[in-house]
């Protein structure tokens, strides 16, 4: 069953990329959207013009004091964490505080927010935690973050149960143009796009609004818990 009253999202990264475009599309429907930003100052300014508005809430999931004051903003129907630090590269040139970065923004803070958000939550209410494909898709050089995103899946299973009735679901995105890729260049990133296109049974990327239909759909089935939405064009199977 789907609810469409007015609800209030906190999205943690709902500045930039995916969670801009879970923004909008919360604004859109008549939800009530708060940002959560490292810097809300930078990021007041970076805003585009129909987000104007939003609350904008200092939030660092790599520091649990902000995470702890983030109850003062409940109560919430729903907590999206889009926080991600890489720890990209093989693994022999892995560096410890990478990788414990990369832990700490996907998932020690999103587990402290479900500790120090979970009685802020409304019936019904949901946490969002983000993985993504290269959990189910391993390949070299991204050991790291398939490990931390894989975490991620069962961190939603785990907290499913023990938070219940608040809910807990993980998002796993495929390849999105989200900005995330713009470091390759014009060119690189059409190169990167095409072939990952290709080899994906949806035989295209994913664009944000793609991934903010999925968290959207999950906010509202209040019996959708303790699972990860698939939203990667096929592309673990590919
Ligand atoms: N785009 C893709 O192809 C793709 C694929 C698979 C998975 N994903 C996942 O989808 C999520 C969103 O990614 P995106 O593509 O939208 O990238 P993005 O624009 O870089 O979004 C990440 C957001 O998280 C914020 N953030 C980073 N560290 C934080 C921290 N410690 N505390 C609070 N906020 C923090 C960043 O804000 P500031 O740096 O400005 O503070 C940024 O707004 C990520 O978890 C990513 O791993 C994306």
């Amino acid at each position: 069953m789907t609810n469409h009253d007015q609800k209030r999202l906190l999205l943690i990264g709902g500045s930039s990329g995916i969670g801009r475009a879970i923004a909008l599309a919360a604004l859109e429907r008549g939800d009530q959207p708060i940002i959560g930003a490292r810097d809300p100052e930078r990021t007041a300014s970076a805003l585009p013009e129909a987000l104007r508005g939003v609350p904008l809430v200092h939030a660092d999931l790599a520091d649990e004091r902000s995470i702890a004051v983030l109850a003062q903003e409940g109560p919430f129907d729903a907590v999206v964490s889009l926080a991600a630090a890489s720890a990209n590269g093989p693994v022999a040139t892995l560096e410890r505080a990478a990788v414990h970065a990369a832990f700490d923004a996907k998932v020690v803070g999103p587990m402290l927010l479900a500790k120090h958000l979970a009685d802020s939550m409304r019936p019904g209410g949901v946490f969002v935690f983000f993985s993504g494909v290269a959990a189910w898709k391993p390949a070299p050089g991204l050991s790291a973050m398939a490990t931390v995103n894989g975490a991620v899946a069962f961190m939603a299973e785990a907290l499913a149960v023990e938070l219940a009735p608040v809910r807990a679901v993980a998002v796993s995105p495929g390849v999105v143009d989200s900005g995330l890729w713009d470091f390759m260049g014009d060119d690189g990133k059409r190169e990167f796009f095409a072939a990952t296109a290709a080899s994906n049974p949806a035989r295209r990327i994913g664009a944000p609004a793609d991934i903010a239909d999925a968290v959207l759909f999950a906010v509202d089935d209040t019996f959708l818990t303790g699972t990860t939405l698939h939203v990667d064009g096929g592309g673990r199977l590919g």
